[in-house]
């Protein structure tokens, strides 16, 4: 059966001293073996994470990576260099990186297959904006994010990666989606990929959501039978949030 998991995404939030700090205070932290749990630190910060966690089971995940294999791309990282300092996942596709950094579906795919032939799983994030969600598109936009960028892939490769649904709208805005909301577009992923795919596949792919995660809301968000965890920003930059986020499942 598919796993629970929680990632937390520290996006460009702590320096070295602080990564060592935050990641002290989850080794001392008390939560369930049962939950997969990832962290997202910068780039630079990622070799000192790697260390940091060694011995422990939390896994170690980038925020992006450029889509060559190496070469003449100044100030990019590749999926190489990722695996040499532990990194196993890596996001791909967040709305941040989409809207700011002008990242299309087709760079995607790309990222996606670069990932994949490292041996790197992609955390590949969907969502709507605002927008879209009330014009009451929001079905269609997710499913061509995933058409455009992962249904190239075939059954076995697929099988490696998470998806993240963040609703634009919900992400850093302190405004979450109701369980139900969540519920539905994952049940709605979770359809699309079997249609695409089989429904043994589809239930086997863990669907994280993503957007004002906090303590007082993950046990809720996550009770619902689709959604397998969340990718945390904001609350993951406090152990003790992240901590009870990760213990939120039932
Ligand atoms: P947030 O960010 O939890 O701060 O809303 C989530 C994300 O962007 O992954």
């Amino acid at each position: 059966m598919r796993k629970n998991i929680v990632a937390g995404n520290w996006k460009m939030n702590a320096d070295a001293q602080a990564a060592s700090t935050l990641i002290k205070n989850l080794k001392d932290a008390d939560f369930a073996e049962k939950t997969e749990v990832i962290i997202a630190p910068s780039y630079t910060n990622l070799s000192l994470v790697n260390e940091l966690l060694s011995g422990t089971s939390i896994h170690l995940s980038s925020q992006n990576m450029h889509q060559a294999d190496k070469g003449a791309f100044t100030g990019e990282v590749s999926a190489e260099m990722l695996k040499s300092v532990g990194v196993s996942y890596v996001i791909l596709g967040h709305s941040e990186r989409r809207a700011i950094f002008n990242e299309n579906a087709q760079l995607l795919k790309a990222k996606v297959d670069q990932a994949l032939e490292n041996e790197l799983k992609p955390i590949f994030c969907v969502g709507e904006e605002l927008k879209g969600r009330q014009e009451g598109k929001h079905f269609e936009i997710v499913e061509t994010q995933l058409s455009e960028s992962l249904f190239h892939l075939s059954a076995d490769a697929i099988r490696n990666i998470v998806i993240a649904y963040e609703p634009v709208w919900a992400i850093g805005t302190g405004e979450t989606a109701s369980p139900e909301q969540a519920q539905d577009m994952h049940a709605h992923i979770r359809q699309f990929i079997a249609d695409k795919y089989s429904t043994e596949l589809a239930d086997g792919i863990s669907i994280l959501y993503g957007g004002s995660v906090k303590p007082g809301n993950a046990k809720d968000i996550f009770a619902k039978a689709d959604v397998d965890g969340g990718l945390i920003g904001g609350a993951a930059l406090k152990a003790e949030d992240l901590t009870a986020i990760i213990n939120s499942f039932e």
